[in-house]
């Protein structure tokens, strides 16, 4: 029966088997039971979590905020390679919205995540509720001291708070050997192995290269907000890394350089508006002035009411 989801979701507290499929896991060794679960409690993926960790299972973990993609897709495709057990979140995680930010827009929709989620072999989707995430009375959060003071964290002040208290929570409920991000949100990225490195958890994170349209544009659930001329518009962000890369290949070294050609380029594009272009070391995100070892070249931008980001780490 694959790709045809039945519409019912489960209630919270409870959890059941919304498809039937005969199907190995790709490690051989398990036989997940061919059924992918919808857990909507927090209790029951935990009590779920250590029913396969007794039983030896390996779980890995893609955490997610829904409205899948090919994005998404390719990370649940490393995912399954990583262990036994392929769960996924989808939680569009309030704590990491600002207040002028696209929290109650955010694109929603749990029957058509779960029909990609078991296209691609997911064996459990976690899809927990804002309120029992963060119940009266919450007050515990994850900060880190210095990362998130550069990029986004200049425009998007508590982002990463919200992003690193939530993952934790995850780990938490999910209890991952393996967990999957995305190098699109590198910045996220870089944040989590510090984290978990910072905080022992026994946890591999596992980066996967991001995914990009036929034309370059990266993978976005946010990418569903443009108009067609606001899409022709966003390709500026991919065209820059483009422009950056061919530049230093041709010896430019100096970044203001290279940023004010960025920047000319994106703004000769309708409707465009810049946070940032920045270059900075991959691993401590720091300003990098002369471009002589291997940097990440990140830029977000407005496209209408849109904000995008993309990166490439750019060899010289
Ligand atoms: O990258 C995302 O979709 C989110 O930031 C994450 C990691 C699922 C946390 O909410």
């Amino acid at each position: 029966m694959r790709g045809g989801f039945p519409i019912d979701i489960c209630q919270p507290g409870h959890y059941k088997t919304l498809l039937t499929i005969e199907r190995e896991s790709s490690s051989g060794s398990f036989a997940v039971g061919g059924t992918i679960k919808l857990i909507t409690n927090i209790e029951s993926m935990q009590e779920e979590a250590n029913r396969l960790l007794e039983a030896g299972k390996t779980i890995v973990l893609v955490p997610t905020m829904g409205f899948l993609h090919e994005g998404h897709l390719a990370l649940m495709r490393e995912g399954r390679k990583h262990g036994d057990v392929l769960t996924i979140s989808i939680f569009v995680n309030p704590t990491q919205f600002g207040q002028n930010e696209d929290f109650n827009t955010y694109p929603r929709d749990l029957k058509r995540d779960m029909n990609l989620a078991e296209s691609v072999g997911v064996d459990i989707v976690f899809a927990p509720t804002a309120e029992a995430m963060y119940e009266k009375g919450y007050q515990t959060y994850v900060n880190l001291e210095v990362l998130p003071r550069y990029l986004c964290g200049i425009s998007r002040p508590g982002h990463f708070r919200g992003v690193a208290t939530v993952v934790t929570k995850l780990f938490n409920i999910v209890k991952p050997r393996v967990a999957i991000f995305g190098e699109k949100d590198y910045q996220q990225l870089v944040i989590i192995r510090r984290m978990v490195k910072d905080l022992n958890f026994d946890i591999r994170i596992i980066g996967v290269p991001t995914v990009r349209e036929a034309d370059g544009l990266a993978t976005s659930s946010r990418n569903t907000y443009l108009s067609q001329e606001e899409r022709d518009s966003a390709l500026c962000l991919y065209q820059s890394l483009q422009l950056a890369a061919e530049k230093i290949a041709r010896g430019t070294r100096n970044a203001d350089e290279l940023i004010d050609a960025a920047s000319r380029l994106i703004r000769s594009h309708p409707d465009t508006r810049i946070d940032y272009v920045a270059f900075c070391d991959p691993e401590t995100l720091e300003n990098v002035e002369r471009i002589d070892r291997p940097t990440l070249m990140a830029l977000a931008v407005w496209v209408g009411k849109t904000r995008l980001i993309d990166n490439a780490v750019l060899k010289p």
